[in-house]
């Protein structure tokens, strides 16, 4: 069955070391006058002077720094409360994936009837007023340049996905520079998350020659430079390439999102609270294990794109492939296992219903996962 793409750029995009220094003349082009910034407090001192700058060239700024875990709908309420008396033409987020989910839903709902509860799922958005701008702090969402965000149900403690074009920047601007402070646990993780969505969308039921270019090189990219990220948070070169390839990974997040290792790594966040970078990566070998038998050669080029040599035998290839994913974690010292995260074997009949209900997802997998298929791989990982 032919698959129709459809595809949303966000309208610029500004890469590269020390861009940050270039948001003021960024704002001033977007006629910015009140900024609504969310951030964390640890990008402090880097977005120090750009405050200054912003507060020299007569730009009004409110800043929150409240968001540093994955966000609630009721964290969303408090800053449109917040916000709201202050007016802000802009919304701008500086962060990892939580940060930048959260203003990008900040910039949808401000000065919008919808509420929260009225624009989940896909496409229901019916508009933004509000510029957007996303500058990525970690390599691993991907967000700055997906139309999706993700929040917890405080209703039901579970994920849910929200959808939209009007998710989209006016302005992504990466600057890998803001990720050298990143430590070496979270650069490991998030860049397992961002290696995960390049590789499940690869391999996507739903996959297409457009976005295969983007998995194929931000597969690539992430495995051949992670290692030296960890090692030295320090080496620009090794995060300016693991930015890019997050940011692939991101571009392929719109068209055909991901599949079953994040669909069974959710019930892992709202459950035990493991960051999300971290429940993907324990999970990843053991679904590409299930998924082989399903799309050989596409689990062979992706083995060839984490630097595996060429073999005749496509199936020998790709589990060289699987063997090459524990070879990173474990030189980043990524658990292997749940049970390290408090995950018990008496946990994972309910942890495999709730991953069932996540279909947006399973739906995408190569291979059909039924409830007997998420109990095993869960408890290869136990
Ligand atoms: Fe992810």
């Amino acid at each position: 069955m032919q698959q129709i793409l459809q595809m949303n750029f966000p309208a610029r995009l500004v890469f590269g070391n020390h861009t940050i220094a270039q948001m003021v003349d960024e704002l001033v082009h977007l006629k910015s006058s009140r900024v609504a910034i969310v951030t964390i407090p640890a990008l402090q001192y880097s977005i120090h002077p750009m405050l200054n700058q912003l507060s020299a060239a007569g730009i009004e700024v409110l800043l929150d720094e409240g968001i540093s875990t994955e966000p609630y709908f009721t964290d969303l309420d408090r800053l449109v409360d917040y916000f709201t008396p202050f007016g802000p033409d802009t919304v701008l987020g500086i962060g990892g994936g939580s940060v930048l989910d959260i203003a990008k839903l900040l910039a949808a709902l401000l000065d919008n009837e919808q509420t929260v509860h009225e624009v989940v799922g896909n496409g229901l958005l019916k508009k933004r007023t509000k510029k957007l701008i996303c500058a990525p702090a970690t390599s691993g969402t991907g967000s700055e340049v997906s139309p999706n965000a993700i929040l917890i149900d405080d209703a039901d403690g579970q994920k849910k996905g929200i959808i939209s074009p009007f998710l989209l920047p006016d302005l992504v601007l990466v600057d890998p520079v803001l990720t050298s402070s990143v430590p070496s646990s979270v650069t490991a993780a998030t860049g397992l998350d961002a290696l995960t969505h390049c590789i499940e969308a690869y391999t996507n039921k739903f996959s297409n020659p457009f976005t295969d270019v983007f998995a194929l090189e931000g597969i690539r990219l992430i495995a051949a430079n992670l290692l030296d990220a960890v090692t030295d948070g320090n080496n620009l070169e090794a995060r300016e390439k693991l930015s890019m390839g997050s940011m692939y990974g991101g571009f392929c997040l719109g068209p055909v999102n991901t599949a079953a290792v994040h669909a069974l790594a959710y019930p892992l966040g709202t459950m035990f609270h493991v960051a999300h970078g971290l429940s993907n990566a324990v999970l990843l070998p053991h679904v590409m294990e299930f998924n082989i038998p399903a799309a050989v050669e596409k689990y062979a080029a992706v083995a060839g794109a984490l630097g595996v040599a060429l073999d005749a035998d496509l199936h020998a290839m790709a589990l060289k492939g699987i063997v090459r994913i524990r070879e990173i974690m474990q030189a980043c010292n990524v658990p292997e296992n749940l049970r390290s995260m408090g995950v018990t074997q008496s946990d994972i009949p309910i942890m495999a219903q709730e991953a069932m209900k996540i279909q947006r997802l399973l739906k995408n997998n190569p291979r059909t996962v039924v409830l007997e298929d998420a109990i095993n791989i869960y408890e290869k990982t136990c």
